[in-house]
């Protein structure tokens, strides 16, 4: 299918609900609490977030994905990206990916790292194809349900 050309910024605290919602859209996934949105979102300096917007029948932006990462000395640790589940798979995520790297990169970041479930196989190919390797593993990391992580990285250049 052809991808969709998004605008990247920067997220406004009024973006959160719309945030929360996209996350959400994934019903097998588990979901963080607004709370934790909020907190990311507004209170820590080195966290760094953007979300995607499309025009929607050629006149309102709406947003349609986000990438929520955090940049400390020069690694740089994505927490959380997502695409409203109804627009996946058009490059919205690629697009989000490339803005979050191109920024670690800019604030000296020389590596990227995450963790993924074991079990989201669609993520982990996503990152595979953006360069990830799997370098560890982190034993019951994730909570309901309770889940192992891979953790993955990549280099900025
Ligand atoms: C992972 C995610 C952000 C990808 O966003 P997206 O906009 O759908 O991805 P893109 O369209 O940019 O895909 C880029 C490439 O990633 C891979 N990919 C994306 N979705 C995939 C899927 N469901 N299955 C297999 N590969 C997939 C493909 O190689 C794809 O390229 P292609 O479409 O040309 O084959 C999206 O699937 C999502 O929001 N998932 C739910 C939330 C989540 O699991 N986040 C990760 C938390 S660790």
């Amino acid at each position: 299918m052809k991808a969709l050309q998004a605008r990247i910024r920067k997220v406004h605290k009024s973006d959160i609900d719309r945030v929360v919602d996209i996350e959400r859209s994934w019903h097998h996934l588990s979901h963080w609490s607004v709370d934790s949105y909020y907190r990311l979102i507004n209170e820590d300096s080195f966290t760094s977030s953007f979300v995607a917007e499309i025009e929607e029948d050629g006149r309102n932006m709406i947003i349609v994905g986000f990438v929520i990462f955090h940049i400390a000395a020069d690694v740089s640790e994505i927490y959380n990206i997502a695409v409203e589940s109804s627009y996946a798979r058009l490059g919205i995520g690629k697009q989000l990916m490339i803005a979050a790297i191109d920024e670690s990169r800019r604030r000296d970041a020389a590596r990227v790292v995450l963790e993924v479930r074991k079990s989201n196989a669609s993520a982990i190919n996503f990152y595979v194809n953006f360069g990830f390797r799997t370098v560890g593993e982190r034993k019951n990391y994730y909570s309901n349900p309770i889940e192992d992580a891979y953790v993955m990285e990549r280099e900025t250049d």
